[in-house]
């Protein structure tokens, strides 16, 4: 046989590609050399060509949740590798195979399609399956982590494709393994393994508000609609405005610092975290300095949520660092606190 026959498709190269459509702030950035993945096999090759070239490079999912800079210089990887199966199936779980480039919320909607309930609270996220074990995506108490089996990568030290079990991806609050080693895995495929056993999962505040009252449980199909209607109300579309969701994490603090600051302002909003640690509601802080709804240039902070920075338009991501700056100074004077910034800057 021909091996020659058998090689694949190169990915294909697109010069200069202007990126503004392809992340959710809608910034302006140009990539210098941009190339579409659309199969896992395609990497070997091109990594060792940039490897050889010596240029650098960087993951490209579906843009929700990263600030990119005017221009990408060397090589951006947009990763549309699709395709999303239920492979295998026993008593207690069916385990599915999803492509890296599936878009999240299209993939959640096919699962309740498909009779398998159990990530209806992760409804609306934005971006791809690929990017969603990179930062752990959770929302209404439910963390995408625990419904991983195993996650299939392109390992950049090692030159190898390799696949890590849940254990090794090291999954906390909005953290993994693959986010501590930033450029060193390109996640082509997700294996998901959902319980048969279903639970409805209402214990956060605005779930429990929206069901309480109602005699019958409600089904996964009414959580994905009550999700879809809350986030919709709570976050700005991105296709109207421009925004890459939280744009900080919830800060943890010890126990004792949570109770100080009680003492000090007692609205202040904390919820339990592992190890007796708090998290507090970065958000209910950035709202208190009086940040929510204010605009700066062409930046801003959304006025339904204080978390949320949001691009009026022309805004670069150097306006957006300077108004998160002033949000990080301003709660650390007030609260002790500091907030960390939870998209990616590139
Ligand atoms: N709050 C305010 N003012 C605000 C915003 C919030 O007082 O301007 C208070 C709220 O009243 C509430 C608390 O802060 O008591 C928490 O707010 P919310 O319920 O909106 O959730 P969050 O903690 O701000 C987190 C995630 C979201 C996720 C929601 C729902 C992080 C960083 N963010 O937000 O994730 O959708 O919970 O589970 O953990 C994302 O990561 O992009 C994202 C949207």
């Amino acid at each position: 046989m021909n091996s020659a026959k058998n090689a694949p498709n190169p990915a294909k190269l697109t010069p200069n590609l202007g990126l503004k459509r392809r992340n959710s702030f809608g910034l302006d950035s140009t990539a210098e050399l941009a190339y579409e993945i659309t199969s896992a096999d395609q990497l070997p090759a091109l990594m060792t060509k940039l490897g050889d070239k010596k240029l650098a490079w960087r993951v490209l999912g579906g843009g929700s949740n990263v600030i990119l800079p005017e221009s990408l210089p060397g090589a951006t990887l947009l990763i549309n590798i699709l395709g999303q199966e239920i492979f295998k199936s026993d008593q207690e779980y069916s385990w599915l195979s999803v492509g890296a480039g599936v878009n999240w919320h299209e993939f959640v909607t096919w699962t309740l399609d498909q009779n398998l309930p159990g990530l209806e609270n992760l409804a609306l996220i934005p971006g791809t399956v690929g990017a969603a074990p990179i930062q752990n995506i959770g929302a209404y108490g439910v963390e995408i982590g625990e419904y991983i089996d195993s996650i299939e990568a392109f390992d950049s030290v090692d030159h190898a494709f390799v696949t890590l079990p849940q254990e090794a991806c090291q999954f906390a609050y909005r953290d993994s393994h693959f986010k501590q080693n930033p450029n060193r895995f390109i996640v082509t495929k997700v294996v998901f393994k959902i319980p048969k056993a279903w639970q409805a999962r209402l214990q956060y505040a605005d779930l429990t508000k929206q069901f309480a009252g109602s005699n019958s449980s409600p089904s996964a199909r009414h959580i994905f609609d009550a999700v879809c209607a809350i986030r919709s109300k709570k976050l700005p579309d991105p296709k109207v405005i421009g925004n890459a969701g939280s744009f900080f994490q919830n800060p943890i603090v010890s126990a004792e610092q949570c109770e100080q600051l009680i003492k000090q302002f007692p609205n202040l909003v904390s919820y339990p975290d592992s190890n007796g640690k708090r998290k507090l509601a970065a958000g209910w802080l950035i709202d208190q300095c009086g940040f929510k709804g204010k605009r700066v240039g062409p930046v801003g902070v959304y006025e339904n949520q204080a978390l949320v920075l949001v691009n009026h338009g022309d805004g670069t991501s150097i306006d957006i660092l300077r108004l998160a700056k002033n949000i990080q100074d301003k709660v650390f004077d007030e609260f002790g606190v500091q907030l960390e910034i939870e998209p990616n800057i590139l």
